[in-house]
Formats: structure tokens, sequence, C-alpha cells
């Protein structure tokens, strides 16, 4: 009778974990099917999973934690930017003052980032929304900087266009979470 129930119990337990496993692997799939469907920026559906997914905690979190999770991978990428600004500063081929732009409007946008992961774990969603709003623009406009000049042609047209994409899975969870 004991070892039954226990049988029993047992079996609760690994059924329930099959389900909570396929539900937040779905929850990774079908945020990332909304985001690549929804406008703006172009993201592909298979670099949005590849990149949540590459987070082991991505399979058992919820949409908060998958924020959080987004907003880690755009912290990563961000600091890898400035670095390789850095570098590219160093080398002296490309205009200086573009580049110290650039760095400048990174420097903000990791400290957006660090303050939207703030307000996601005081659950204030809206803040968070409004930080990451503010980051999202950072590559383009560093784009930008060089596009403005015809002389002038960017080396990180690559780099700020992987971060616009990583940029935009945050914005896009973030805005989800504030329910606009
Ligand atoms: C996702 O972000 C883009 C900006 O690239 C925006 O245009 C779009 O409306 C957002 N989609 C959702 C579902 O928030
Ligand atoms: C960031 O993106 C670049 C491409 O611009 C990629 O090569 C690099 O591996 C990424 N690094 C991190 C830490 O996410």
């Amino acid at each position: 009778m004991t070892t039954r129930f226990c049988f029993f119990n047992l079996s609760l337990v690994l059924i329930s974990l099959v389900f909570l496993r396929s539900a937040s692997a779905d929850l990774v799939a079908d945020t990332c099917k909304e985001i690549s469907q929804s406008g703006g920026v172009t993201l592909p559906y298979d670099f949005c999973v590849a990149a949540l997914n590459a987070d082991p905690g991505s399979q058992a979190a919820d949409l908060a934690g998958l924020g959080v999770i987004s907003l880690k991978l755009s912290k990563a990428n961000a600091t890898y930017v400035r670095s390789y600004i850095d570098q590219l500063l160093a080398g002296k081929k490309y205009d200086e003052e573009a580049l110290k732009t650039c760095a400048e409007e990174y420097d903000n946008a990791l400290d957006n980032i660090e303050m939207a992961t703030l307000y996601i774990n005081r659950k204030d969603y809206n803040g968070a929304n409004i930080q990451v709003s503010a980051a999202f623009d950072v590559p383009q406009d560093c784009e930008d900087t060089f596009k403005e000049r015809p002389d002038l042609q960017s080396p990180l047209t690559k780099e700020d266009d992987v971060c616009t994409q990583l940029f935009k899975i945050a914005l896009n969870i973030t805005k989800k979470l504030s329910g606009r």
C-alpha cells in the first residue's frame, strides 16, 4: 500500500515535471514567434530561440524571467561591442569622434539595461520598459553617427545590428510585461 502510494506520488511529480518543462519550452517558442512576427526591426525566429535558449534558465523561466535573461544577453553583447569600440579607437583607423559618440551611447545603454533589470526584479515593468526603450535606439543611433557623414563608413554595422536584435527581444518582453 505504502509503496503503491509512493509510486503514485512519484508518477505525479514526474508528470508535472514533464508538463512544466514543455510549458516553459513553449513560452520561449511562443514569445519568439510573437516577437518575430511583430513590426519594426526584423528579428528571425531562430535567432530569438537560439539566443534565449543559450541561457540554461530559460527552460523554467516565466515571462519576467525571460525578460531578465534577455537583458543579460543584451548586457553581454553591448559590453562586447563597447570593448570592440575601444579596440577600434586604439587602432586609429576609423573616425575618433564618431567612435567616441558610439562609446558614450553604449555606456548609456548599459546603464539603461542595468536599471531595467532592477525594475523587473521590483516588478516595475513600466519602468523597465522605459529603460529598455532608451537602450533600444542606441545601436541605430551609433550607425547614424557614421551615416550622417558621407565620408565615413561604420565599422560597427554588424555589431550594431546584432545588438539591436537582442535589445528588441528585451524591449518586446518588457512591453508585454508592462501590458502595453
Ligand atoms: C517589438 O518591438 C518592435 C520594435 O522593433 C515594435 O515595432 C513592435 O511593435 C514590438 N512588438 C511587440 C509585440 O511588442
Ligand atoms: C555579440 O555579438 C557578436 C556579433 O556582433 C558576436 O560575435 C558575439 O559572440 C556576441 N557576444 C556576446 C557575449 O553575446
